[in-house]
């Protein structure tokens, strides 16, 4: 079969951007399969059927990949396949970041911890042989506890990963099944504890606003989760995304008002240990910030390798978004022969300052003006209405040599940022 066309859009002649800096340059890494898919989940993973065994315990010494009786499907997985295409698509980027070093790696999912760590080795061996990386560059991988097994986090370490992210959700067994995890709360803790054993800094991500969740039952989530002192604690608010199985057939949801207070609580306790919130659903201890999550707040870019990865790629006169092909063997294909990127589009320089401040309105610290002009190449000029707007409103204020969101105005952060559309 042919392959489509790739759209490129293009700008009229008028329409410019003059860029005197390139901002830092991230990569991010996808890899797209999952043991099951959970039923809020929109990210481009696919379920990936591992081979059941009648065993009725899970292997012997591992603390099991998911239930008892599923064995890891990495045999079955196309992961050498994968890695080739990954090292194609790369190659074929390189011309686009020609010179550029890289100041964080993320490899994202899906669950990559369904990947072996010597595939994990060879990817971060390929990447390093192309790209520089920055010293001391923070590389993170994306791991579920349903594919945890003893010293399997050892071998992500000697890979070069220095940062794992776990995706806890919760440790609550109830909720926990009412969201279609693949694994428990025990293995939750077993996750955890090999983590912080085997790398010097984690993540930890968790979920509230869950099925039926009680304000009791966060709290509970927070004791155990806090227990771990992770250095990094991403905390989301349950969404409901369309075409999912949760839009299809809703769960029932804890109302606004207990949302509300469901937040109170994970930002006084979080706060009460330490953990300062930077972003809206991301809270770090000092120096614990993650690199590659602020580099795409603060606008800087991204070239995003894998099914269905997202790249916004900047040059002297110009923006540049790309997308991926999204279907894991479609892509295999079209990455290994040259043709990984399934749709390229210019920014409109017009709307480069509404993209600037939807990102950069999360943060805490929100922005400088001269960054603002560094990384969209417009005047500040271009934002001064919606500014004088947002501080008249009470949602934005000036502090010495920045702006940033005032207390209401990140808990009104939709309506301060309609302002800059
Ligand atoms: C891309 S997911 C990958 C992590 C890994 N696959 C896992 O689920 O353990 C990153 C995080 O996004 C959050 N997340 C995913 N879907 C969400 C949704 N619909 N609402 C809120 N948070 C969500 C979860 O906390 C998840 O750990
Ligand atoms: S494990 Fe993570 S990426 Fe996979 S389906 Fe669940 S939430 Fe999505």
């Amino acid at each position: 079969m042919n392959p489509a066309p790739i759209r490129i859009h293009r700008q009229t002649a008028g329409a410019q951007v003059k860029l005197a800096a390139l901002p830092p340059l991230a990569l991010y890494v996808h890899l797209p399969w999952c043991l099951k898919k959970c039923p809020y989940c929109d990210f481009n993973s696919h379920e990936f059927a591992p081979q059941t065994r009648s065993t009725s315990a899970p292997r012997g010494g591992a603390l099991g990949l998911g239930r008892p009786g599923v064995e890891p499907p990495a045999r079955a997985l196309p992961e050498a396949r994968y890695l080739q295409a990954l090292v194609a698509d790369l190659d074929a980027a390189l011309p686009q970041v020609w010179g550029r070093h890289v100041c964080s790696v993320f490899i994202g999912g899906g669950t990559p911890s369904l990947f072996a760590p010597e595939s994990i080795d060879r990817l971060l061996a390929d990447v390093r042989a192309r790209l520089p990386l920055d010293p001391g560059c923070e590389i993170t991988l994306e791991a579920n506890p349903g594919t945890f097994e003893r010293q399997r986090f050892h071998g992500y370490r000697a890979a070069g990963v220095t940062r794992l992210s776990v995706g806890v959700q919760s440790f609550d067994d109830q909720l926990l099944a009412r969201i279609g995890r693949v694994h428990d709360g025990a293995q939750a803790r077993a996750a955890l504890a090999e983590a912080r054993e085997a790398f010097a800094t984690f993540n930890l991500d968790l979920m509230y606003a869950l099925p039926g969740q009680s304000l009791a039952q966060l709290s509970a989530d927070l004791d155990l989760a806090l227990g771990f002192a992770p250095p990094h604690l991403s905390i989301y608010h349950l969404t409901i995304e369309p075409n999912t199985a949760f839009a299809n057939t809703p769960p029932a949801l804890p109302d606004d008002d207990a949302a509300s207070d469901m937040l109170d609580l994970v930002t006084a306790r979080t706060a009460s240990v330490g953990l300062a919130r930077y972003e809206v659903s991301a809270f770090a201890r000092p120096g614990q910030r993650c690199t590659h999550n602020l580099n795409y707040w603060q606008f800087g870019d991204y070239l995003g390798l894998g099914a269905g990865a997202h790249s916004k790629l900047s040059f002297a006169d110009r923006i540049v978004r790309q997308v991926r092909w999204r279907e894991p063997a479609m892509y295999i294909e079209r990455a290994l022969a040259g043709r990984a990127i399934s749709s390229e589009q210019e920014i409109r320089p017009a709307d480069l300052p509404a993209e600037y401040m939807m990102n950069a309105l999360r943060l805490v610290e929100g922005f400088e003006p001269a960054r603002f002009c560094e990384r969209t190449g417009q005047s500040i000029g271009a934002i001064d209405d919606a500014l004088r707007q947002a501080e008249q409103r009470g949602l934005i204020e000036r502090d010495g040599s920045r702006w940033r969101p005032t207390v209401r105005g990140f808990d009104f952060l939709n309506d301060l940022q309609a302002l800059f559309l």
